[in-house]
């Protein structure tokens, strides 16, 4: 896919209609630990995928022909019955009332002289699909319109160009999709041949920026077969092994009439049953056929669902034979992101983990950056916040997560504030933010993090530049609301002024000891703990941002860090080492991010080792504090109880998971309780996979020292119990390799490769620092 050039499209509306459906569970429900209603008054609303056809000819020879094309809602464009492109659900996922993208094609093999035909189907997507947490259709409008051009260059040297600016020369019409919602499934009914009896017409385009697309499209990728299969009822049951985000392809016979049905869930329930709670939220995650007699490749066009399991209802033995489950296969789904990160460790388990952390990334990277792919698939920006050094390891995200940048900077409020996913829906709430999901400490300051982990990772100056002006706002937005600028409470004096305990936080988000009545309680008890943390940290970020571009204020950044420190241990610190609120993840956070007294530090280190031996050696962490655990445990020389706490394999742990069964990472440390209970969060979201940095760094020993690796660490910590540990990075200037093995002291090899233009410092126990240019070398220790 290439891109150049700015252009402003004539849009087309094909006639369309809206059928409306049975009621969906409301999201917001479970945030609210409400009991799951019948049905709530969400109206879904489906568009039968509308068409459009333009028929044309071409005066002579081809030498080059150019397709861009965009939409409100989603394309596929197909020419002389060809597909442009493999990318699916094009336009990628903007705040399409803010930023639409356009594609650009070389669809010169596909164009002849003669006759030739353009066609278009369009589908709800993002923008009119069910999405986000409040689950409505048609949160950016309810009217699908399209807009392309094909420029066609002749062997004559002469341009011809057939557009959309040329409304009557356009028929639309409606083929074989019943509906197609992003979310709930798609329904092909193939008896219907499509066709084109209806006009186009023209329609005023949107006010957003209508921009070159930035960054990978979306395809599918992993292709899956099934690992078995069995029968429930009338209905047969394929695992594929995997949770993946995707979709299933069947090729079989169907008879005139006969209907299959596809339902998808992640997980089984304790009886090993089909189970689809999970889903429960957005009841369906189905996909449907109709035949029309013949032998069929069916596959939903226009959707995707979170899935490991299948239940397929429908088919019949009589006419189709016995199952065969050769002839289904799944496919997952996701941005086409280059994977540049490997790492292997002497423990299965461990590699489990590392895998299911990799299948959680690719299935969570769909366009944008998203929480899950079964539920609200939303740009969460405090998910990604705390796993971008994990993710930046796997893939490369540059481009990936400096287009998501663009979102958040758009959906950016005027008074700075951040809304806690982008891209974020407003038109259908006439322009306001939905109450409850902007400006959370560890969420909004994504602005500052994203940005300055993708500097760190790429050496990209432009994205820091790009973000600069929204970080400032979105700083002097926290400090005005901490001082009291925006509550009933009116303005603050003192040191209370430096406490961001004013507004609404989802504190150390999935706090394990608080989640009996859902993840709100943990919220609350940690919310001014945390946001106060978090606006002393990213003011450091800033500062250090300042100091990169050469900004001027990063003293007087540093100065307020200094203020906010002296406020939290003001309010906040109950004794020598002690907090007034005893939870793990707020000793992680103190110690992490400086906010403690230096002589201090170690008694708190020390207390929080003792809670977490106290409880166990489990964790007690929720998303904000999870990724700077063991390394604090390993700062302050309790080691021992950071591999205690990794290689734990009771509930909560990394390792528990792997043990009951996960392939992806779990939402909830109790996502099947240890007396087999499953429970409704879900089973595939990247955020606790984070630990994955910290075997890179502390188990492989491979740290970034300097942006885009032009120096790094290679300093294993021999973390208890890994006899072996290697890994790869591909990065910009080569790949780095950090291979060592050897369980004892005296025995241990490190092996250690330094792409050109890089320096490897080498940190090994007992023989100081040795700094390595270009080249292979082995080390002992
Ligand atoms: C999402 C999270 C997200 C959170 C906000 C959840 O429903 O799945 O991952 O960050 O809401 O706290």
């Amino acid at each position: 896919m290439t891109c150049e050039n700015d252009w402003t499209p004539a849009w087309l509306e094909p006639e369309q209609k809206t059928v409306t459906r049975e009621p969906q569970i409301n999201l917001m429900d479970m945030f609210m630990g409400k009991p799951m209603p019948e049905s709530d008054p969400n109206e879904v609303r489906l568009h039968p995928c509308p068409m459009l056809r333009r028929e044309f000819t071409v005066a002579g020879p081809v030498t080059s022909a150019t397709l861009r094309c965009t939409a409100r809602g989603i394309y596929k464009a197909q020419v002389n019955g060809a597909d442009v492109s493999e990318a699916l659900f094009a336009p990628d996922f903007t705040a399409y009332d803010k930023i639409i993208m356009y594609q650009a094609y070389d669809v010169t093999g596909l164009v002849h002289e003669g006759e030739n035909r353009w066609d278009v189907t369009l589908a709800d997507g993002w923008y009119a699909g069910r999405i986000a947490v409040p689950g409505d259709s048609c949160q950016f409008g309810d009217r699908l319109s399209f807009a392309g051009e094909l420029r066609i260059e002749l062997a004559d040297g002469s341009v011809q160009v057939v557009d959309t600016a040329d409304a009557g020369a356009w028929k639309s019409g409606r083929g074989k999709y019943e509906w197609s919602d992003i979310q709930l499934g798609e329904k092909q009914d193939l008896r219907r041949e499509a066709v084109f009896d209806g006009a186009a017409v023209p329609v005023d385009a949107p006010a957003a920026d209508v921009v070159p697309q930035v960054g990978p499209a979306v395809v599918r990728r992993e292709r899956l077969e099934a690992v078995a299969f069995w029968a429930e009822g009338d209905a047969i049951v394929v695992d594929f092994g995997q949770v993946i985000a995707g979709r299933c392809r069947i090729e079989c016979d169907l008879a005139q009439d006969q209907e299959l049905r596809l339902e998808h869930a992640e997980v089984l329930d304790a009886d090993g049953k089909f189970f689809m709670n999970i889903t429960g939220r957005n009841k369906d995650a189905v996909d449907e056929f109709v035949g029309r007699g013949g032998h069929e490749v069916l596959e939903p066009d226009f959707t995707f669902h979170g899935f490991r399991y299948v239940r397929l209802s429908g088919w019949d033995v009589a006419s189709q034979g016995t199952f065969d489950p050769a002839c289904i296969v799944a496919f997952a789904i996701r941005s086409d992101l280059t994977e540049v990160g490997r790492v292997r460790t002497s423990d299965e388990r461990v590699n489990k983990l590392i895998s299911n952390t990799l299948w959680s990334q690719r299935g969570n990277m769909l366009s944008i950056p998203t929480d899950c792919p079964q539920r609200e698939r939303m740009g969460w920006a405090g998910d990604i916040q705390v796993y971008a050094p994990t993710g930046c390891f796997f893939m490369d995200l540059d481009s990936f997560l400096s287009r998501w940048l663009d979102q958040v900077m758009a959906d950016q409020a005027e008074d700075g504030q951040v809304v806690d996913y982008s891209p974020m829906p407003t038109p259908a709430r006439g322009g306001a933010i939905m109450p409850g999901v902007c400006s959370s400490a560890g969420w909004g300051d994504a602005i500052i993090a994203v940005p300055w982990e993708l500097y760190r990772q790429y050496g990209d100056v432009s994205v820091l530049e790009r973000c600069y002006d929204a970080m400032v706002r979105w700083h002097e937005y926290c400090v005005a609301s901490a001082a009291g600028a925006f509550s009933d409470g009116g303005e603050k004096s003192g040191d209370d002024r430096y406490i961001w305990d004013t507004t609404f936080h989802y504190g150390d988000w999935m706090l394990p000891s608080l989640l009996a009545n859902g993840p709100m309680d943990g919220a609350m008890a940690t919310k001014d703990f945390v946001a106060t943390c978090w606006l002393a940290h990213s003011t450091d970020l800033l500062a250090q941002v300042a100091d990169v571009l050469g900004r001027d204020g990063a003293d007087e950044r540093r100065a307020y860090a200094a203020n906010v420190r002296r406020a939290f241990r003001g309010r906040f610190v109950a004794g020598e080492g002690r907090l007034t609120a005893e939870f793990q993840g707020l000793y992680v956070l103190a110690l992490a991010f400086d906010m403690l007294e230096e002589r201090t530090r170690q008694a708190a280190a020390d207390r929080l080792a003792q809670m977490i031996r106290d409880n166990g050696n489990r964790l007690d962490t929720g998303f904000l504090s999870v990724p700077y655990l063991l390394d604090v445990l390993g700062d302050f020389g309790h080691a021992d109880v950071a591999a205690d706490v990794f290689w734990q394999d009771g509930c909560p742990g990394w390792l528990y998971e792997v043990d009951h069964g996960a392939t992806t990472v779990w939402e909830n440390w109790l996502g099947v309780a240890p007396d087999g209970t499953v429970g409704t969060f879900s089973f595939n979201h990247y955020a606790f996979g984070c630990v994955c940095d910290w075997i890179v760094r502390k188990v492989g020993g491979l740290r970034l020292r300097e942006p885009a690796w032009a120096e790094f660490d290679v300093a294993p910590a021999f973390v208890r119990g890994f006899d072996s540990c290697e890994l790869e990075h591909e990065t910009a200037a080569g790949t780095v390799r950090v291979a060592w093995s050897g369980a004892e002291a005296g025995t241990r090899e490190v092996r250690v490769s330094v792409p050109a233009g890089c320096r490897a410092h080498v940190l090994l126990p007992g023989a100081g620092e040795q700094v390595v240019g270009e080249g292979e070398r082995v080390f002992t220790c």
